[in-house]
């Protein structure tokens, strides 16, 4: 399935990316090193956040009590913030946009 990235400069790049893949690592694959994700997915290090399509927020696996957590120590959280690794990437997300959070 398709994903569309926007980066922190505002460009737009449509990616392909596996199913079962997490959308961290399908950004990452796709040439973005701007998102850092320094604790490999794990869901300790909140530098894999992502801004979601409001349209497709409620197709995501609920927010565990701790990406919550690590979603609130971040400057730019908005009521559209995800941890990218978070997020199992497949079929039913298909043309999903995120936009890539700004550094903290
Ligand atoms: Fe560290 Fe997602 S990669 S929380």
């Amino acid at each position: 399935p398709e994903l569309i990235v926007i980066s922190r400069e505002g460009d737009e790049k449509t990616v392909e990316g596996a199913s079962g893949l997490s959308v961290m690592e399908v950004i990452r694959d796709s040439g973005f090193d701007e998102l850092l994700a320094l604790c490999g997915g794990c869901c300790s290090c909140a530098t894999c956040h992502v801004h979601v399509d409001a349209g497709f927020l409620d197709r995501l696996p609920p927010m565990s009590e701790d990406e919550n957590d690590l979603l609130d120590s971040s400057s730019s959280r908005d009521d559209r913030s995800r941890l990218s690794c978070q997020i199992t990437f497949d079929e039913a997300l298909a043309g999903m946009r995120v936009t890539i959070a700004a550094e903290d």
